[in-house]
């Protein structure tokens, strides 16, 4: 007997073309490129040049084209769009109608996810449901990020600044016959579960204020290049909420699925400090090779960064068909998920 599921059928990634060192940096600002080499992992990330041309739309929409061609599909065989980000075009209409007009698709539904860095994992799960409910064949999901035009450049935000990149990441999740769904003994590639959390109580730990109704009117003047007018991290508790919460929800997945962390052949993972991975591995109790990292060469780039991380493991020959791969983010919110997938 064969079961409805949905897999990843394509995957692909792009950046702006230009990579911005540590040390670039301090053409700008106060900032030791060894200090974020030490305490983040991160030696350069891609910034768009600061052009009116170049949106988050844009980006996903390279990214998009990859995903579909090597999907094997047309793109009119798209059944839904969900665009990941916090970097949107404009603040309406979402990122996902203007990716919609750049790719020449029309008519197929499009909204957009604002769950930062879970965003993608958020959208996985959404379009796993979507096939698995028949409704529909294959959905285009992208996370893509323009963080650099939000980003405060002088010292005063050096520490949020230095850690974010932009790029884009494009999946499409197709539906599949499988034969075996027992995600212990199975080979065959289908995505097996996924894990959501969220907790507002810390929703202003992580957060880019203005514009927005917190203020008194949408985008006051007085704001207008105060710190509130840039993200705002409280970098100290993300990161003690992140080496706690990736590894839970990850072993929640694991043992879900009746699993174990040595049963993972690869985790790809959000990329947000060198040592949060670090920390991931040892608290799941794996090999430090089995955690791939992209943070070195693209710092954080938000909701494009597991596709990214799937995207160059791929290309790195790290990624085979039927491989069990754990994803887990955290991020803003906060919110935090785990999934999990035969590639
Ligand atoms: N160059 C030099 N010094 C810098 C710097 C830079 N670019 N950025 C910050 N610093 C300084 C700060 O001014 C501060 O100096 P002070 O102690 O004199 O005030 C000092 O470094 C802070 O250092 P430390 O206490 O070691 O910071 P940290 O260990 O908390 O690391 C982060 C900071 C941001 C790298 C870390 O907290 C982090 O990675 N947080 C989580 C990030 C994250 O997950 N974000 C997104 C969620 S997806």
């Amino acid at each position: 007997m064969s079961h409805l599921r949905a897999r990843i059928s394509g995957i692909a990634s792009a950046v702006p073309p230009d990579a911005v060192t540590n040390e670039d940096m301090r053409s700008f600002m106060e900032t030791d490129p060894k200090w974020v080499l030490q305490r983040t992992g991160i030696r350069q990330r891609y910034w768009a040049r600061e052009d009116a041309e170049v949106t988050t739309a844009g980006l996903g929409a390279e990214a998009s084209r990859l995903a579909i061609e090597r999907a094997g599909i047309r793109r009119d065989e798209l059944d839904m769009i969900i665009f990941a980000t916090l970097s949107p075009d404009a603040v309406y209409p979402g990122s996902g109608c203007f990716l919609q007009e750049h790719l020449g698709i029309e008519g197929i539904p499009a909204f957009d996810l604002r769950q930062q860095c879970a965003g993608f994992l958020y959208g996985l799960s959404m379009a796993d449901l979507y096939v698995r409910a028949g409704q529909c064949r294959h959905v285009l999901l992208v996370g893509s990020e323009i963080q650099s035009k939000a980003l405060d450049k002088s010292t005063r935000g050096r520490d949020v600044t230095v850690l974010f990149g932009d790029g884009a990441g494009a999946a499409v999740i197709s539906a599949v016959e499988v034969q075996d769904a027992d995600p212990r003994t199975s080979k065959e590639s289908f995505l097996i579960s996924h894990h959501l959390h969220a907790d507002g109580k810390y929703a202003t730990e992580l957060m880019h204020r203005s514009p927005g109704t917190m203020n008194r009117i949408w985008n006051p003047d007085e704001l207008v290049g105060a710190k509130e007018s840039y993200p705002q991290m409280n970098g100290r508790l993300v990161f003690n909420h992140a080496v706690r919460r990736m590894p839970e929800v990850t072993l929640e997945a694991l043992e879900a699925n009746g699993l174990a962390p040595s049963d993972v052949d690869l985790f790809v993972l959000h990329q947000a400090n060198k040592r949060i991975n670090d920390k991931f591995a040892k608290a799941v109790g794996v090999e430090d090779e089995k955690v791939f990292s992209t943070i070195e060469t693209y710092g954080n780039t938000t909701a494009a960064t597991i596709p990214i991380g799937l995207d160059e493991a791929r290309k790195q020959g790290r990624l085979e068909r039927g491989m069990l791969v754990a994803s887990a983010a955290f991020g803003a919110g906060f919110t935090w998920a785990a999934s999990l997938y035969r590639w």
